[in-house]
């Protein structure tokens, strides 16, 4: 199946194929030398669009190195429906090939052969059809053939979906990075509990249905947020940095095989109206993920024209049937994208754009909470990443000079919506929007900086999105039933993928910080018996319990003498007293200027505390993604199918079954 030409022991040989196999891909999701993408296992909801990418690989030099270097470009391809017979792909979709391509790519079979700066080279030859789509439930074989008798055989299915729908609305909150021991320690910091019995509970705590979902990415165990929410949108996995496309081997992010996502599907089909709302600059990976396709996350400027003007448009080159026509309800950060400069898409006004295509813009709370309710909606309030839960509510001062206005003015955006604000305004939007038509509506709701914050180790600021995050959900489910909507509303929450943390007991911070040595700070940590009761819940005298000074469902204090003693699996050098750092998100580590060595503890940071030796490559200067398995929520109709254990990709065809989108 592969060639190994250089005569090594039996042992290197086999380390040489762990790591171009399995860590330093060719190209993620094919093994073989030729590649078909959708690749084996992929899943389809009846009549949901995708592109065909065929490509045959011929590796010139490398452990893999064949046939000279020179790629079989007259391979076929030909798809079996059920028990019949393997039909010539373009004659089964009544489609057209597109043009042969034939190019070169490189990559690096493992670590030893990046440090001696000696990629592979690969010759590619590649062909594609666009635009496609598989109505009939059942399984497909596809099959491609290629240098004379190799074969790479991909298994597909269409899934079998109901003639109806259950919900008329979904609202899809995802807690970005969001795990349930974060919703365990939160539930610790803002709800009291009497002798082990809570007094109160998360609304997460209270919804009718959980489950589990896998977060894998196709080609890596630990995914990204762009590959885990084309899961959760699409049913496909996909590579990490990828959005809604099959990463194929070809220089240019914006040609891979696309496929539909939900909210596609939603404008396509039921014609109604979809939102996107986040905590994040707005063309980040969880909100992209509605609406745009690219191998890389990272084309912001893009992605915001995508939204506006769909795929087919930025690149009319090639076939794609489908957009989200412009979402009515854009709420988030990252204004860099839309006031005319080098992050807007070729250096336009995009506002302009967006304000041309009929949308009303609003760049701060006062004017959100005023705005008309029948208007498509752009909400654009800061640039980059929107100010954290804390900072807007317990250290406000920290607004102050971040000259983050979302006019590119270089003034202070200080008048902020927190999410619970921008939920509820964008379902009286799309509520508006869609009364007249019955259509119902669809809408993302992220709380992006649960996981910002896990990355840079500051847990208190995560803990505190969490929880207006939970806020925010008891918010929306009162407001929909006021509106008349809980009945007809499937409410699903989840993440998409984690960070490894947790709490493991106390620390006494006035002990800790009164101490000397790293050894004798590490004994401020109370575990087991003396971990005691959360600090976090006092009264101001710290004599009892209230709930919360900041409203229920918040913490009295963040900065209680006994505070969680927390942390995380993977880490950068940092230091370690437990504090929350008050005046704004904490910054860990740092790679000093000049020098090549990666990431050192900041010299600034938690002062007070003892040193942790990191356990990630140096160049990695914050916490990463875990493994672990998230949790799902459900409320309403549909609910019930979001019980027990399945992975992300099904999260997709749970919410477009209940919403009927595979129906005909
Ligand atoms: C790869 O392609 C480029 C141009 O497309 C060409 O100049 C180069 O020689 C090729 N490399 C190999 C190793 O074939
Ligand atoms: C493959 O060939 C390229 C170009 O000739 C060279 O730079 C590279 O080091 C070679 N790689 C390997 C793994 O031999
Ligand atoms: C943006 O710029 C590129 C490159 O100059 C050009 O090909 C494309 O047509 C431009 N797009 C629009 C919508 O003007
Ligand atoms: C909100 O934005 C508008 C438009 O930029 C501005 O006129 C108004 O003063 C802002 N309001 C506040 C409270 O910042
Ligand atoms: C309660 O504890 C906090 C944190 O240790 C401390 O800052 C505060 O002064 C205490 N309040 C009283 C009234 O003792
Ligand atoms: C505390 O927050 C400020 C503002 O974000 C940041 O500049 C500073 O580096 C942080 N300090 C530490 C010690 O992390």
């Amino acid at each position: 199946m592969r060639a190994l030409t250089s005569a090594v022991s039996l042992v290197v040989s086999l380390a040489s194929l762990r790591a171009s196999a399995l860590t330093f891909t060719r190209l993620g999701a094919c093994p073989s030398l030729g590649c078909v993408f959708p690749p084996d296992q992929a899943s389809f909801l009846p009549g949901q669009y995708f592109d065909v990418r065929l490509e045959v690989h011929a590796p010139v030099n490398g452990t893999e190195a064949f046939n000279g270097g020179i790629p079989d470009e007259k391979f076929t391809f030909c798809i079996q429906e059920g028990k019949g017979k393997c039909e010539e792909a373009s004659k089964f979709f009544k489609s057209t090939w597109s043009d042969l391509q034939t190019y070169n790519f490189t990559y690096y079979q493992d670590q030893f052969a990046l440090d001696a700066s000696s990629p592979t080279v690969v010759n590619a030859a590649a062909r594609s059809l666009r635009g496609l789509s598989l109505k009939k439930p059942g399984t497909y074989k596809a099959t491609l053939k290629y240098y004379n008798g190799q074969t790479t055989v991909a298994t597909w299915f269409v899934r079998e979906t109901p003639k109806t729908a259950a919900a008329k609305n979904v609202l899809f909150f995802i807690g970005d990075g969001m795990t349930q021991s974060m919703i365990t320690a939160a539930r610790v910091l803002a709800h009291k509990s009497v002798n082990g019995v809570y007094q109160s509970l998360m609304q997460m705590d209270q919804m009718e249905a959980l489950g589990h979902q896998m977060t894998h990415s196709i080609d890596s165990y630990i995914t990204d947020s762009a590959n885990s929410a084309t899961a959760l949108y699409t049913g496909k996995k996909t590579t990490v940095d990828a959005l809604n496309v099959y990463a194929d081997s070809s220089p240019t992010p914006f040609d891979d095989p696309k496929f539909e996502t939900i909210a596609e599907l939603f404008r396509r089909k039921r014609k109604g109206p979809i939102g996107m709302v986040s905590t994040a600059h707005i063309s980040d990976a969880t909100p992209a993920g509605l609406c745009s396709h690219t191998r890389s996350r990272g084309e912001y400027a893009s992605i915001v024209y995508e939204y506006l003007n769909g795929a087919q448009a930025r690149t009319p080159e090639f076939h794609w049937p489908t957009s989200c026509e412009g979402p009515d309800v854009i709420f988030g950060g990252g204004a860099e994208q839309f006031f005319p400069g080098s992050g807007s898409y070729n250096g336009t006004d995009m506002y302009k754009a967006y304000a041309a295509a009929g949308y009303q813009l609003v760049y701060n709370n006062t004017q959100l909470q005023s705005a008309k309710n029948n208007q498509k909606t752009l909400g654009i309030f800061s640039t980059s990443v929107l100010p954290k839960w804390i900072d807007r509510n317990i250290y406000p001062k920290n607004l102050v000079g971040l000259k983050n206005s979302p006019l590119g003015d270089g003034g202070d955006a200080l008048d902020q919506p927190g999410l619970k604000a921008m939920t509820l305004k964008a379902i009286d939007i799309l509520q508006a929007r869609s009364k007249k038509s019955g259509t119902g509506w669809f809408m993302m709701s992220e709380a992006a900086s649960i996981d910002k914050m896990m990355h840079a180790l500051d847990y208190d600021r995560a803990l505190g999105e969490l929880l207006e995050l939970d806020d925010t959900i008891r918010a929306s489910l009162a407001h929909l039933e006021k509106i008349g909507e809980l009945k007809n509303t499937l409410v699903v929450v989840t993440a998409d993928h984690g960070h490894g943390f947790d709490v493991f007991g106390s620390a006494d911070t006035k002990y800790l910080a009164s101490q000397t040595t790293d050894r004798q700070k590490r004994k401020a940590i109370g575990v087991y018996g003396d971990s005691g009761l959360s600090g976090y819940t006092m009264s101001p005298d710290n004599s009892s319990f209230i709930v919360g000074a900041q409203g229920p469902n918040f913490p009295v204090t963040w900065t209680p003498r006994y505070a969680f003693a927390a942390g995380t699996a993977a880490f950068p050098d940092h230091r370690e007293s437990y504090a929350i750092n008050q005046s704004g998100p904490r910054v860990a580590a740092v790679s000093p200027k000049g020098s090549t060595d990666g990431y050192v503890v900041n010299p600034v940071d938690q002062q007070a505390g003892f040193t942790l030796s990191g356990n990630l490559p140096p160049s990695e200067g914050s916490g990463v993604h875990s493994l672990t398995d998230v949790s799902v929520f459900a409320n309403g109709p549909g609910a019930e199918t979001f019980r027990g254990v399945y992975n992300s990709i099904d999260v997709f065809f749970k919410m477009a079954n209940a919403l009927g989108l595979g129906a005909h």
